[in-house]
């Protein structure tokens, strides 16, 4: 059984790729001990993971999974525990369906110029320093302020919304990290409670109030289930489209063949955001499920009851599905990756991620033409708690 410092160790931080090409010689499936006293397994290739992220005995219910996983969330009512993220069809649907309509290409693109100038701000105040720290400066604030604007909270809360996300996704294994989630979810829950309220009295045309007209008006969702929502969409803007920008700027500007011919190309923006995804994707871990019957993959034994860990950062390495996976190529043609997911818990806000990046990118090319990394890679430290997130703790960047 593989260690829990398989996947909490400085090494595994630094190159978790290498960890999973070892592994993937071996096999595909392997029990592991993450976390702690929990029955559980990782996949680390491309096919049998992608089959499971949509193999219906797989659940998303946290209730489903083992006994000692529950005894971790019920450390803290699980304001999480209620979305579309964490529940299994019919509820999926029903409450996938209540906020696809907000999410879709064209929804989403209608957002660009607003996307565009929130960008070139944040651009402005950093233009004049000649540097920045570019996850506290730019790749932060940028999806964050979007999804607020989206919601129909103020930006100006973010702090809070940030200590509380980091806190409800960070694995809850000590005493200090645990009291940490149990506070969040009562602020969380607090907090929208209270906005919850304010629609009821004075409706905007925001998302926070379309949803408070489906569950008043036609009871399509239930109280904790929309607090539960607002909390998912608050989250998903914080640790992915974050990281999306950071990793791929990491990758980007340590590449300089790659950086050039982006410069020379700029039409190749989109290919550049799938090979990013796919290269550095930013949720390596985050897609566990739990075996609802005993059940085989690739011949290893799942009992039911367990928990499965689908590692889209392994997959979309596995030189199996991608030529040459450890080379970053912005031009690579057919690229399926899985950062996204697949199947029906495909990521919703992929459209939203999708535009964010592109102005992004695009923009910080246009307007600091010669920006470079601030320190040497090596000096770049990653997040190393056991996270399920694959990011950067900073990216000093210089211009
Ligand atoms: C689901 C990745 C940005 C909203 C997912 C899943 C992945 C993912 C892998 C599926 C998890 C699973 O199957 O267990 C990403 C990445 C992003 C990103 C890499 C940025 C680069 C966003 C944004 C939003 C969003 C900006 C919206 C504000 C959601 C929602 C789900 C989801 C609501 C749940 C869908 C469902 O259960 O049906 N995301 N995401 N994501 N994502 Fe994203």
């Amino acid at each position: 059984k593989l260690p829990v410092e398989f996947v909490w160790n400085p090494e595994f931080g630094r190159d978790p790729y290498a960890a999973y090409a070892a592994l993937r010689k071996k096999g595909p499936v392997h029990p592991i001990e993450f976390p702690p006293g929990v029955e559980a397994f990782l996949v680390v290739d491309y096919e049998h993971g992608r089959r499971a992220l949509n193999d219906p005995r797989l659940s998303k219910n946290p209730f489903e999974g083992p006994e000692a996983f529950r005894a971790i969330l019920g450390q803290g009512n699980p304001v999480l525990a209620h979305n579309m993220l964490n529940s299994d069809p019919p509820d999926h649907t029903r409450l996938r369906r209540l906020v696809a309509k907000a999410f879709t290409p064209r929804r989403t693109e209608s957002l660009r110029p607003r996307v565009q100038e929130i960008t070139d701000r944040l651009i402005d105040a950093m233009a004049v320093k000649g540097h920045a720290e570019l996850l506290d400066d730019f790749a932060f604030p940028l999806p964050i302020t979007v999804i607020c604007e989206l919601l129909g909270v103020p930006v100006e809360d973010r702090d809070d919304f940030r200590r509380w996300s980091t806190a409800l996704i960070t694995p809850p294994f000590d005493d200090e990290q645990i009291l940490l989630r149990v506070e969040a979810n009562a602020a969380i829950r607090a907090y929208f409670l209270r906005t919850i309220a304010g629609r009821r009295a004075e409706p905007r045309d925001d998302m926070i109030s379309a949803l408070v007209l489906a569950r008043d008006e036609e009871e399509l969702l239930s109280e904790e289930e929309l607090v539960s929502t607002l909390t998912l969409l608050l989250i998903a803007g914080h640790e992915t489209t974050v990281n999306l920008i950071g990793n791929g700027m990491l990758a980007l500007l340590s590449d300089p063949g790659q950086l050039r011919l982006l410069r020379e190309q700029p039409e190749l923006l989109p290919s550049a955001i799938e090979e990013f995804l796919r290269y550095e994707g930013p949720v390596e871990r985050a897609t566990f499920r739990f075996s609802t019957a005993d059940m085989e993959i690739a011949g290893v034994h799942i009992p039911k009851r367990s928990l499965v860990h689908v590692s889209l950062g392994a997959a979309d390495r596995d030189p199996g599905a991608f030529d040459d996976p450890d080379t970053l190529d912005i031009t690579r043609a057919d690229n399926r990756h899985v950062a996204f997911g697949h199947g029906i818990h495909f990521c919703l806000g992929a459209p939203l991620a999708r535009l964010e990046a592109q102005v992004a990118f695009g923009t910080l090319l246009r307007r600091l033409p010669d920006i470079a990394l601030g320190c040497p890679p090596d000096e770049l430290s990653w997040r190393q708690d056991g996270s399920l997130i694959r990011g950067l703790r900073a990216l000093p960047v210089r211009f």
